[in-house]
């Protein structure tokens, strides 16, 4: 089969895998492994939890989408081993929210195709204009993302073992903020800064419902 064509199918399966599969064992264990869980919620935060570990888990859907999109363009060996790294580590953050949603008893966004979708279209745009503009928005998401989880820790005081996930996930996150930092990424025009905090603000209130 021709190699294009080949690399093309591989894209798409793994890409359909991350909708229709369970994922598969993440490579760094979940950090909730050892935590118990404390059951003694009230509707709303229940609620409160299920809604906001399955914008978390739609979140990385789309950083799939971001880092694979990035990927696909860049030919310098070092950014692209760092973005391969980053992609794997944004897949154990996956596989953990998936985790904690089964655990909560609920499914993610139905939406997820259309989200990754909106994140691939958008990371292959940006790194047709040039690898500068590229970091900037990895930058940039990384910023909002680390926020958007800070402000969790206090939503989610009730549910200790979401808590413990997201706290490695900033960890990992303000990580790939630096490296796009290393690697030359700069500050995002604050019109666009503030366009992107908007999309992710649309896309955390559909994805808390849905
Ligand atoms: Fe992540
Ligand atoms: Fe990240």
């Amino acid at each position: 089969m021709n190699i294009f064509l080949e690399k093309k199918i591989l894209k798409i399966d793994s890409m359909l895998r991350l909708f229709f599969v369970e994922p598969h064992a993440p490579v760094q264990p979940n950090p909730a492994k050892s935590h118990c869980e404390k059951k003694n919620w009230s509707d709303v935060q229940y609620q409160q939890s299920k809604g906001q570990m399955r914008i978390n888990h739609t979140g990385e859907i789309c950083a799939q989408a971001l880092y694979n999109g990035h990927y696909d363009h860049r030919h310098d060996v070092k950014m692209k081993n760092w973005l391969q790294h980053a992609a794997e580590e944004e897949y154990d953050h996956l596989v953990w929210c998936h985790q904690r949603l089964k655990e909560l008893n609920t499914q993610p966004s139905l939406l997820n195709p259309f989200f990754y979708t909106c994140s691939y279209l958008m990371a292959r745009f940006l790194s047709r204009v040039n690898a500068k503009m590229n970091l900037a928005f990895i930058k940039e998401t990384e910023k909002q993302v680390e926020a958007h989880l800070n402000s969790q820790l206090t939503l989610l005081q009730h549910d200790q073992r979401s808590c413990e996930i997201i706290k490695q996930m900033i960890i990992d996150e303000r990580k790939h903020h630096d490296h796009a930092v290393d690697f030359g990424g700069q500050d995002m025009p604050v019109m666009i800064s503030k366009l992107m905090g908007i999309a992710a603000g649309l896309m955390k209130n559909i994805a808390f419902y849905f």
